[in-house]
């Protein structure tokens, strides 16, 4: 059983994810332990994936319903393909297991309605990882938010986009099994940055475009490798507007592979009635002082001496870290399941809004 103060958690699907977030930032969580992991590769895969990352002591398994039995687990992350994230976390919460659950929540409106559900069924936690929330630029930012600083937030840009990085490992080009292109994979942290900074979970009406343009044609220049087009089988790029019951609007801009030279990492630009925030060249933010535009450049990382810098925990350390510490002293994740089944029900809206060629009602 778990030691006093420890948090014995089960990692399903040992991929790329699991690999370069969810193990090294676990292994840095003081209290907490990664009793199992379970990939369908195999138990020699899992050795190998443990003697890489230097992980001790767990249990391997190839069926993850060992690791669902054993009752030392109290904590599952779900790090497989989105096709299977609903099921696993619903099989996870009804075994009795608090769940951090891999982005995108689902692949579709009614797996993620139902997530939600079982988790207020089992009253277990359920957090889906929204990792962007926790940069230190972000992180700020919704300080200032949280303040009252922007005044009332009334436009939003959220962007994610890339000239070539189309993610060529896994299942990412497969409609079956991840559900979505850029708009969901990268959308999702996109849409969820701006609804969380504008702290406004009403959207109204989406109007979407995707595209299949890129895609069919290949890129020797795609730093992950080229595609086979024929296997390319989800949206390169989509954008969208989303319009919120107050009346504030979102600017939605995606893409894995876009002929553009404004290319953007995961964040949002925020116009609100007292000041702006950009994150074009750092984090600014943008406001009128003394009759004068000012721009206020935030200094996000410590100036101190050699060796004597403080510890900063920031991006996926935090968010793995304070979901540890909502386990622990049972208070709410930062990232609450319903505020990630809006954000689906937003990107599922824009997949409609493009078919149907008509803005969407939500
Ligand atoms: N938060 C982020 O920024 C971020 C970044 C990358 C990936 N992801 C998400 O993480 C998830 C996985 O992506 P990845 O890049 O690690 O993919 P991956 O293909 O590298 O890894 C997935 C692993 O899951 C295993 N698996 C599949 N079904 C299983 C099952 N039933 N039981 C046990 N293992 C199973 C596969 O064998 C594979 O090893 C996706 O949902 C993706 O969207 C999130």
């Amino acid at each position: 059983m778990s030691g006093a103060g420890e948090v014995r958690v089960g990692i399903i699907g040992c991929g790329g994810i699991a690999q370069a977030k969810h193990i090294p930032n676990l292994k840095k969580k003081e209290g907490a332990v990664i009793a199992a992991l379970s990939d369908v590769r195999g138990k020699e895969y899992l050795e190998r994936v443990c003697g890489e990352l230097g992980v001790t002591g767990a249990k391997l398994c190839t069926d993850y319903w060992e690791l669902l039995a054993d009752p030392t687990i109290e904590v599952v992350h779900i790090c497989t393909p989105n096709a299977s994230h609903a099921q696993l976390t619903i099989e996870a919460l009804e075994a009795g297991k608090h769940v951090m659950c891999e982005k995108p929540m689902a692949t579709d409106l009614e797996e993620a309605k139902a997530m939600v559900e079982a988790q207020r069924r089992s009253g277990k936690k359920l957090t889906i990882c929204a990792n962007n929330r926790f940069t230190p630029a972000m992180w700020y930012l919704k300080g200032r938010c949280a303040r009252g600083e922007l005044g009332e937030i009334y436009f939003a840009k959220a962007h994610c986009v890339r000239r070539r990085g189309v993610p060529t490992w896994g299942e990412f080009l497969d409609r079956e099994k991840q559900g979505g292109g850029p708009v969901l994979d990268l959308g999702t942290h996109a849409v969820d940055l701006a609804l969380w900074m504008m702290d406004n979970y009403k959207p109204k009406k989406v109007t979407g475009k995707t595209f299949y343009k890129l895609g069919a044609q290949g890129s020797p220049a795609n730093p992950y490798g080229d595609w086979d087009p024929a296997r390319f089988t989800v949206e390169d790029s989509g954008f969208a507007m989303i319009e919120m019951e107050n009346g504030a609007v979102i600017w939605l801009e995606t893409s894995w592979a876009l002929n553009t030279r404004d290319e953007r990492p995961v964040s949002v630009t925020l116009c609100g009635t007292q000041a702006g925030a950009d994150v074009t060249e750092g984090l600014t933010i943008n406001t009128e002082r003394d009759g004068r535009l000012v721009d206020e450049k935030i200094v996000l990382e410590p100036r101190t001496i050699p060796f004597y810098e403080p510890e900063q925990v920031y991006g996926p350390q935090l968010e793995i870290s304070q979901w540890i510490d909502a386990v622990r002293e049972d208070k709410d994740p930062v990232v609450r399941p319903e505020q990630m089944y809006t954000v689906q029900r937003v990107i599922r809206a824009v997949y409609e809004s493009s078919e149907a060629g008509e803005s969407i009602s939500i």
